[in-house]
């Protein structure tokens, strides 16, 4: 993917700037920072935008998508924009019938279990139906791009496996068994499965970088069930090829919940060491994460969001050891280790964000 001379990365806006730096594996003067799911349930601003719009209309009105984008940005003061959509929102456009189901998540209509269900799925929403109806999200990035100036925003989608997990089982789950055991009982149907929601995820990023995001972020909420064998042979390649169509052009964090077993494999992503960035979830310590990657890797994280309640010292001295432990690595990109919970005060990540640039 070759940016214009116009994208934010080339033109001079973004290049710079302490996120992108830091994505690259340099140090600025202080870690960026931004937070996961920063856009949306724990501001009341965008409960206010949101009152008479259902999430998935929300995503597909340019204008909200790009309001609720730049909300926490102009709050918080935080060191980068992402880009408010959901994973779901490439299934969407490409046909599938879903909804979000509030407090559950996502659900689909029509379960995908076999054989025969991933070739008719495929046929019936091939990746040209998405791209043909990308157009609300280039409007809404662009919109965002206008009025960041400086502050990069980051693109993301959902990996492959996150959302193979969601179409298998019919929607949310807790150990993605059906996912899993299709993944034994057809290897080729999965493989023919996870290539095509690749496709998707990938077609999804290429949008939102082509259109001004200056980083992306593949989050792999799901991948922490998975044995490192199933992880290495049956998935990681799928999330290779969602993020190959971006990378090189503009720097990728690669996130996956729950997966400090996985995490050479999850780094590896990329292709080499340090291709891609590794978000860390708050159960494996930054330090030594950064050790296990052989010190070659920039990583994200990993605030525990249980910390967001505790009296504010408590806080402080949380923020400032993972501020510490990421010392050791090539860069630090300051953030929770999964997303804001919903009941989260979001004046506590104002302060979060005062102490990472104190
Ligand atoms: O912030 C909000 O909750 C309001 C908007 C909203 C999002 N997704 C934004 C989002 C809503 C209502 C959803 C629905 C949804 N989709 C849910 C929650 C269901 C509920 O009501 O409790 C879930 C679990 C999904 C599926 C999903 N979306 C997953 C698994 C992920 C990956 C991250 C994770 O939490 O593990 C997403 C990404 C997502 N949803 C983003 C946003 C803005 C990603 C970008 C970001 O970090 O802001």
């Amino acid at each position: 993917l070759v940016l214009s001379n116009e994208h934010p990365l080339n033109d001079g806006r973004t290049a710079a700037s302490p996120l992108v730096r830091a994505l690259r594996g340099d140090r600025p003067d202080r870690p960026p920072v931004w937070f996961m799911r920063q856009a949306g349930r724990s501001l009341p601003e965008y409960r206010a935008l949101r009152a008479e719009t259902p999430m998935l209309e929300a995503c597909l009105t340019p204008e909200l998508a790009a309001e609720i984008t730049l909300q926490p940005v102009r709050r918080h003061g935080v060191d980068a924009a992402v880009f408010f959509s959901d994973i779901v929102v490439p299934m969407l456009l490409a046909g599938l019938d879903v909804e979000l189901v509030a407090g559950r998540g996502p659900v689909f209509a029509t379960p995908v279990r076999t054989a025969a269900d991933v070739a008719r799925v495929r046929a019936e929403h091939p990746v040209e139906r998405l791209r043909e109806r990308l157009g609300p999200i280039s409007e809404a990035v662009g919109q965002c791009i206008a009025e960041l100036g400086g502050t990069p925003l980051i693109g993301f989608a959902g990996a492959p496996f996150t959302i193979a997990a969601y179409l298998v089982e019919g929607g949310p789950s807790r150990d993605h068994l059906r996912a899993r055991s299709l993944m034994h009982s057809d290897p080729e149907a999965w493989r023919d499965l996870l290539a095509w929601t690749a496709e998707l995820s990938g077609a999804f990023l290429v949008a939102q970088v082509e259109a001004g995001a200056s980083a992306v972020q593949l989050f792999d909420s799901w991948a922490g069930s998975l044995s490192l064998a199933d992880y290495r042979e049956r998935v990681a390649p799928a999330s290779r090829a969602a993020l190959a169509p971006v990378l090189g052009s503009v720097p990728a964090i690669h996130f996956a919940v729950g997966s400090g077993h996985l995490l050479e494999e999850i780094a590896l992503v990329g292709g080499e060491p340090g291709a891609v960035a590794v978000g860390v979830d708050w159960r494996t310590p930054l330090d030594e994460a950064i050790a296990r990657l052989g010190n070659r890797t920039p990583v994200q994280g990993n605030i525990d969001p249980a910390f967001l309640d505790a009296p504010p010292a408590v806080l402080e001295a949380h923020v400032r050891d993972v501020i510490a432990r990421g010392a050791s690595a090539p860069g630090h990109v300051l953030n929770l280790g999964h997303g804001v919970p919903p009941t989260a005060d979001p004046t506590v990540l104002t302060r979060i964000v005062e102490l990472a640039h104190a």
